[in-house]
């Protein structure tokens, strides 16, 4: 694997970071993951449109403006080819004396790797996944994609503990998001997610599905989801730019509806699909490539 560190390209082991990046000692930083299919990254603009709003959130300067990213990027998947596959990148205030207030000199840590995205195998479409829920114990600006996750870590990790995918997160009896996705719920054939603010990061897999089930006249609302009624709903699913669209079928060891992927789901996930060929092959098609 090929990495890229501050303007080179090499691999891992031989990227070197200072142990006074503040990325390190503060998590000072904020990241990006952008999925890539058949080479071709996903949704890059607004990818990166979001990376320019954590940056300006954290007052830390774009350190590659100019189209810079786009170039980088896309180098970076040339030196790493396979199938389908995320970029992770992240931006750090860079390494000064240890102090909490920002540092008078200091240049951005820019690092970015390339991981295999883990299809998504007939095994979910079948069975789907495990959640648990958990309380939303972060901070006060989730919709900053900061790299200082360790709510979402010890989430994830709680999740992981009971066999289970994702935790589901809650706050004052109402569903946010999950450690590292956002969720839907379906009730009665409407669909619905918690509504953008500083409770949730925006994600991008979000704003694209809510987009294509519009299109086809899907009712959708961005409105709060109390716990109850997640718990009572017929679907949930979570999205994110690895899991694309997947199944809940088990919260906290009750079955979601019948215990089984809904119907909804799959529309979902074939509309999903379908846009992102539509859109990357600038043609109607079907992406089978996750089939
Ligand atoms: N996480 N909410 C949280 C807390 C997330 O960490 C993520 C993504 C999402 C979904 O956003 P998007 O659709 O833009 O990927 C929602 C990435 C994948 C991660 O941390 O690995």
């Amino acid at each position: 694997m090929i990495a890229y560190l501050n303007g080179e390209y090499l691999p891992p082991e031989q990227a070197c970071v200072s142990p006074l990046d503040r990325g390190f000692l503060f998590g000072d930083g904020v990241y990006e993951v952008i999925p890539s299919y058949d080479g071709k990254l996903f949704l890059l603009n607004e990818h990166l449109d979001r990376l320019g709003r954590s940056l300006a959130a954290i007052r830390l300067p774009d350190p590659m403006p100019d189209g810079g990213w786009a170039e980088m990027l896309e180098r970076l998947l040339q030196q790493n080819p396979g199938a389908d596959r995320s970029v992770y990148l992240q931006v750090t205030r860079g390494a000064a004396p240890r102090d909490h207030a920002f540092p008078g000199q200091a240049t951005a840590t820019v690092f970015a790797m390339v991981s295999p995205i883990a299809p998504q195998g007939p095994a979910v479409a079948g069975a789907g996944v495990s959640a648990i829920t958990a309380p939303d114990q972060r901070w006060g600006r989730c919709d900053i994609k900061s790299v200082a996750l360790l709510a979402n870590v010890l989430a994830r990790q709680q999740a992981a503990d009971h066999a289970a995918v994702e935790a589901i997160l809650l706050r004052d009896g109402l569903l946010t998001e999950g450690a590292a996705s956002n969720v839907f719920v379906v009730t009665n054939g409407v669909v619905r997610t918690t509504p953008l603010g500083p409770a949730i990061l925006p994600g991008i897999t979000r704003a694209f599905l809510l987009g294509a089930l519009r299109a086809e006249g899907r009712d959708c609302r961005e409105e709060p989801v109390p716990e109850v009624e997640l718990r009572a709903a017929d679907e949930i699913w979570l999205t994110s730019s690895t899991k694309e669209v997947l199944p809940v079928t088990r919260l906290d060891g009750q079955p979601v509806g019948d215990g089984r992927p809904g119907p909804v789901w799959r529309e979902a996930l074939d509309r999903y699909r379908q846009e992102r060929y539509r859109l990357m092959h600038g043609s109607a098609g079907r992406d089978v490539t996750h089939d």
